[in-house]
């Protein structure tokens, strides 16, 4: 699987936000993006979403490998449901327990294979979820406050519960906005070693955070900035 933004330009009301922003990851890499605030994180991985239109380039997904020098896929295919966003400020169904709310995450097979017999999406990965809800609250220390509603929980428990919830999928792109901002420091260890599992299991991570403490604590070697409008490596294993 790999996973690239191709020459990305976005304004609002004539400022111009992203500059030729491009940006590519394979399976089992996690991409940090740091930059102050305003410097347009959100509106990046809003657009790597597809909630966002750029002005101009392209989001695209790939099973096949980037050509040497290139950030252009071959045998590109467009964005499709594989690709999952944390917002930045939790997003829950109010209506819904912690556990219906993990549970409305699991992937929908009959969905799917509905989609696919009408769009030329590329093959998902299994449907089969790679852990019960049950073992995804007990990850995230929820499992004693699973019948409660988002309202009744904390800001970083909300948070947790909406890692878990977008885990639930076996997403094989997750994109995170601020995921660590008002985590404690054994929450965010957590968090950490979720990142680490869903790595492992083959999925592109791309996260942004204002602080860069929490993206040296990812070892990862795929560290970037934005800044003015552009994306640059943090690291010499970086690349864009
Ligand atoms: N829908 C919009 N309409 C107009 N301007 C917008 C819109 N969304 C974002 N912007 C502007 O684009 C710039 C980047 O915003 P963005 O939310 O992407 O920043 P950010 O890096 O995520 O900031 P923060 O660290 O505060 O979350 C800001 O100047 C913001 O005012
Ligand atoms: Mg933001």
């Amino acid at each position: 699987m790999f996973f690239s933004a191709d020459h990305i330009v976005k304004c609002f009301e004539g400022n111009r936000v992203l500059s030729d922003v491009s940006l590519s990851a394979r399976s089992g890499e996690i991409l940090a993006i740091s930059g102050d605030n305003g410097s347009g994180k959100s509106t990046l991985l809003n657009i790597l979403a597809g909630l966002v239109l750029p002005d101009t380039g392209q989001v695209l997904t790939s099973t096949e490998p980037l050509e040497a020098g290139s950030t252009k896929l071959p045998g590109c295919h467009k964005l499709t449901g594989e690709v999952r966003l944390l917002f930045q400020f939790p997003r829950l169904f109010r209506g819904l327990t912690i556990e219906e709310n993990v549970r409305a995450g699991l992937r929908d097979p009959l969905r799917e294979n509905m989609l696919r017999s009408i769009l030329p999406i590329p093959a998902a990965r299994e449907s089969g979820a790679r852990f019960t809800v049950q073992q995804l609250l007990k990850k995230v220390d929820l499992t004693s406050l699973s019948n409660r509603y988002p309202h009744e929980l904390s800001f970083g428990q909300r948070k947790l519960a909406s890692v878990v919830q977008l885990l639930a999928g076996n997403p094989s792109v997750v994109l995170l906005d601020e995921p660590f901002a008002a985590l404690d420091g054994d929450a965010a260890m957590t968090l950490t070693s979720l990142l680490a599992e869903n790595q492992k299991a083959g999925a592109i991570a791309i996260l942004v955070e204002h602080d860069l403490q929490h993206i040296d604590a990812l070892k990862t070697p795929r560290k970037f900035r934005i800044e003015a409008g552009r994306i640059m490596p943090l690291s010499e294993r970086g690349r864009s």
